[in-house]
């Protein structure tokens, strides 16, 4: 070796040395700061509690700590302390009785860097505001408006349930095509009009979807939420993955800039037009949140979260169907009495459906799709629970940890109906169902969800019997992976017809 380059070694040696002083005095800094933060596991210089935990699903990790530290508590993920919020009257204390304060979103790199920070799920403050309170409105707009969800439902699920029928007797995986089917209500409602189940451009935004949310899933997303600076200059999955989203948001762009040129301003027809009429109202507003950044992002907000949730929790249930034939058959019975084999069922047909509405709510429960929610921040500094939280410190509702609270729950850990019926057989409602989460930052698409779980679901027990390739106890329910949100594992099944 010359002596040029064991200097040069020495010198990188010396420089790496330094940055881990650094980094370990900022941590350190950063802790003496937030004294007055709940009580966690002490965490390691750098890289906090991560070496304590399963970093593909950390909510299981939370889940055992708070047996010892209570229902608030902090963890350290790198450098970063994060608040955990544990138990129904924890965070109900927290997202609606202190709801402003915990209303703000966490920098979470992926999101941050796929949005650009615009949109409404990353953004807090007013930009959030004006944009919750846009999109709620829009959503009512056009799901009720001339041609009403319900029907819009209906005849995607006739569309479903004629795709299954095509496989005959053979099995086959039906991901695709109830992503296909899902994602064709809010696309409608985006963009205006259905897409046909092999239309080139709509396989492409599904492929999107599907890349975005198994790389937030992965540990590669993990290191990437915690690490980005240095994740941003290594190869790996996300560089394909922002490559996509640069042709996703050029697709809304060029659908954007298509209804620009003809826009009827008293009637628009989609999500996109009332946006592009709102920025032409508010055109030369210094402050306007109605910007093109935002559009494109809140489409794709839209898009994405109103996509694989709901398909995955349809994929998570007709597996449960076959895991459970007595369950499966019960409901048929139900479907049989109460809709009959000749009509389409409809929400009305829920009220009248007891059990069949217990076991969707069920699956919801046990699928438990965002353990943590999506993570907030906030907004200012805040006494909680005689601690202080400082402004802008991320906090994570642990919505599991109430979907399988024993003291709220008949069988918590066991996928059971009776969870959600009354003795007399009627429906239980419960508090403590909270799949959607909670307060100013709940789901919006709440109920759109629910009236697709109902319909698409009942649609197909009302054709079909779901079983699998494999034998009942070889049947493995539990999902692929759960960093952010539960995706569930592929599976190739069989759907027989029930009658012609
Ligand atoms: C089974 C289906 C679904 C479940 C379980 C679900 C669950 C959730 C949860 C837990 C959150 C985070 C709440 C929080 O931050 O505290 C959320 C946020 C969100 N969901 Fe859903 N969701 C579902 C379907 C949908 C659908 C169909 C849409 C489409 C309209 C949608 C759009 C959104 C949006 C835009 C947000 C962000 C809201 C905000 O930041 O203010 N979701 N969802």
């Amino acid at each position: 070796m010359d002596i040029v380059s064991v200097f040069g070694m020495n010198i990188l040696s010396v420089l790496m040395g330094l940055f881990c002083i650094v980094l370990v005095l900022k941590n350190w800094g950063k802790r003496r700061l937030n004294s007055r933060l709940p009580p966690g596991p002490s965490p390691l210089p750098i890289v906090g509690n991560l070496f304590q935990m399963d970093i593909k699903q950390p909510y299981k990790f939370y889940l055992e700590i708070s047996k010892t530290y209570g229902s608030v508590f902090t963890v350290w993920l790198g450098s970063k302390p994060v608040v955990v919020l544990s138990g129904y009257e924890t965070i109900k204390d927290a997202l609606v009785s202190q709801g402003e304060e915990f209303s703000g979103r966490a920098n979470y790199p992926v999101l941050m860097k796929v949005t650009r920070g615009y949109g409404l799920v990353v953004s807090s403050g007013v930009r959030w505001k004006e944009l919750r309170r846009f999109s709620i409105t829009t959503l009512k707009n056009f799901g009720m408006g001339r041609r009403s969800l319900e029907e819009r439902i209906q005849e995607e699920a006739k569309n479903l349930v004629e795709a299954f029928r095509k496989h005959g007797d053979s099995a086959f995986n039906p991901k695709q095509l109830l992503c296909n089917a899902v994602s064709n209500i809010i696309y409608s409602i985006v963009f205006g009009q259905r897409l046909d189940y092999d239309d080139k451009q709509f396989k492409f935004l599904l492929s999107v979807i599907d890349r975005y949310f198994s790389f937030l899933n992965s540990s590669k997303g993990q290191l990437y939420n915690m690490f980005p600076w240095v994740c941003q200059r290594l190869p790996g999955p996300h560089h394909q993955l922002f490559e996509g989203h640069r042709k996703l948001r050029e697709y809304v762009k060029k659908e954007a800039d298509q209804r620009r040129e003809n826009l009827d301003r008293e009637s628009p027809r989609d999500y996109i037009e009332a946006f592009l009429v709102r920025m032409e109202e508010e055109k030369g507003q210094p402050h306007s949140e109605f910007v093109y950044e935002n559009l494109v992002s809140s489409v794709w907000n839209l898009f994405s979260a109103g996509t694989e949730t709901t398909s995955s929790t349809l994929r998570h249930g007709l597996l449960l169907m076959q895991k459970n034939p007595h369950i499966q058959e019960r409901i048929q019975r139900e479907i049989d009495d109460v809709i009959g084999s000749s009509r389409s069922p409809t929400v009305q047909d829920r009220q009248n459906m007891p059990y069949t509405d217990a076991v969707i709510h069920e699956i919801q429960r046990t699928f438990d799709l965002v353990p943590t929610a999506v993570p907030h921040k906030m907004m200012r500094d805040t006494e909680f629970k005689g601690y202080c939280i400082p402004k802008d410190t991320m906090v994570l509702p642990l919505l599991s940890s109430v979907l399988s609270d024993p003291k709220l729950w008949k069988n918590p850990h066991t996928f059971d109906p009776e969870n959600f019926l009354a003795e007399d057989g009627s429906f239980k409602k419960t508090d403590a169902f909270l799949p959607f989460g909670l307060g100013k930052r709940a789901c919006p698409g709440e109920g759109l969800a629910r009236m697709e779980l109902f319909l698409f679901f009942t649609s197909l027990l009302q054709r079909f019997t779901f079983s699998s390739t494999q034998p009942l106890e070889k049947i493995n329910i539990s999902p692929e992976c759960c960093s952010f949100g539960k995706i569930q594992r592929s599976y190739h099944c069989y759907a027989k017809l029930r009658f012609c």
